[in-house]
């Protein structure tokens, strides 16, 4: 199949929204610009076009997909307990549209497709431009897990996505780099005890500190990391985001034991500063998350980016160097960690 890229027009959205919503009504794939990382769309309220997203990623289907919103299509989808509703909408209200996804009751509008027979469903109200447009010329909500096939790195260009799923897919819509770069926050909330608690399921752009100011927050994620499968996010298995090189993420340098003759890569966390790994050994390459020294926003853009070049390198190992674990950087560790063979 032969696949478009189609560039967003700075000045007019409305060809490439147009363009994107002819090939959803016509149940057909399109990959799609998100704050996030670029995702792998379809109508969700199209079963036969949701199905193909399962085939075009190999993703098993029993792995949930998160449906993309308007704000005021939640209604729609997911159907609330009154007493769950405050803190709920406090959050909406508080992060979206934004890169926060919620796991919630569904309604009998999401197929068991969707959401893999579970009875809830992931959402999230995306503040991309783009794809807010296309989600309300659509007037549906579109489905879409990360553009790439299952468990490889999420694509944060059209390029990547092209490396990923070009020849398999008709339209991928160029809005240039994700301006988060790691996927989205997903939370579920636990309201069986005293004091509601939100779980964290993946780590994200929405911090952990941030959703303190709602309500205690379990890192369900840490428990999700190591018991492979049975978990509540079921695409948190343990390998996943990973480069088809080998990844060892490395705590000291000292663990560091080089091998004759292997190509050893460098992911640098700061590059050239006293503390760094980058003069330690001699690097066949290097590729530093944070030129400007430490910036886990920026790092946050660049991960997914830098593996994939790092990929492309002919390495026979990436050893990556830890990042700091506060704010966006507990997401970046953990991408590290499920992309790491030594986790
Ligand atoms: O930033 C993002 O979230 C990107 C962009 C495209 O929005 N999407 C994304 O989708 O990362 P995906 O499919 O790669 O990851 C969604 C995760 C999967 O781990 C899935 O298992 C989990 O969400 N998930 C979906 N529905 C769920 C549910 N009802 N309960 C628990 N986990 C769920
Ligand atoms: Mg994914």
């Amino acid at each position: 199949m032969e696949t478009i890229i189609h560039s967003v027009d700075f000045e007019d959205y409305d060809n490439a929204v147009n363009l994107a919503v002819k090939y959803l009504k016509n149940s057909e794939l399109v990959a799609i610009p998100s704050e996030t990382v670029y995702g792998l769309g379809a109508n969700a309220y199209d079963d036969a076009a949701v199905n193909k997203i399962f085939e075009v990623k190999n993703r098993p289907n029993h792995n949930p997909l998160i449906i993309h919103i308007h704000k005021n299509q939640l209604k729609y989808v997911v159907s609330i307990p009154e007493e769950q509703q405050k803190l709920v909408n406090d959050i909406i209200e508080a992060f979206c549209p934004g890169p926060l996804t919620l796991i919630l009751p569904k309604t009998e509008q999401i197929s068991d497709l969707v959401s893999a027979g579970l009875d809830t469903v992931a959402v999230r109200i995306p503040a991309h431009p783009v794809l807010r447009k296309i989600i309300k010329q659509l007037g549906a909500p579109v489905a879409a897990p990360s553009a790439n096939k299952f468990q490889s790195i999420s694509p944060t260009s059209a390029q990547a996505v092209f490396e990923e799923l070009g020849g398999d897919i008709p339209l991928i819509i160029d809005d240039g780099a994700c301006n988060n770069g790691v996927e989205s926050t997903i939370i579920s909330f636990d309201f069986s005890g005293a004091k509601p608690i939100i779980n964290m399921l993946r780590p994200g752009p929405v911090s952990i500190k941030e959703l303190q100011a709602f309500a205690p927050v379990r890192k369900t994620f840490l428990k999700a990391a190591k018991e492979e499968q049975k978990v509540q996010a079921p695409g948190q298995f343990k390998v996943h985001y990973s480069p088809k090189t080998p990844l060892r993420l490395i705590h000291k340098f000292e663990d560091f034991q080089p091998e004759e003759g292997k190509r050893y890569g460098l992911l640098s966390y700061k590059g050239d500063d006293k503390k760094s790994y980058t003069e330690l050994h001699d690097w066949k390459s290097i590729e530093v998350l944070s030129p400007s020294r430490g910036k886990l926003s920026e790092a946050s853009v660049r991960l997914y980016f830098l593996l994939r070049k790092l990929d492309a390198a002919g390495l026979d190992e990436i050893i990556a160097e830890p990042v700091s674990e506060t704010d966006i950087g507990v997401a970046i560790m953990d991408r590290l960690r499920k992309a790491s063979i030594n986790y």
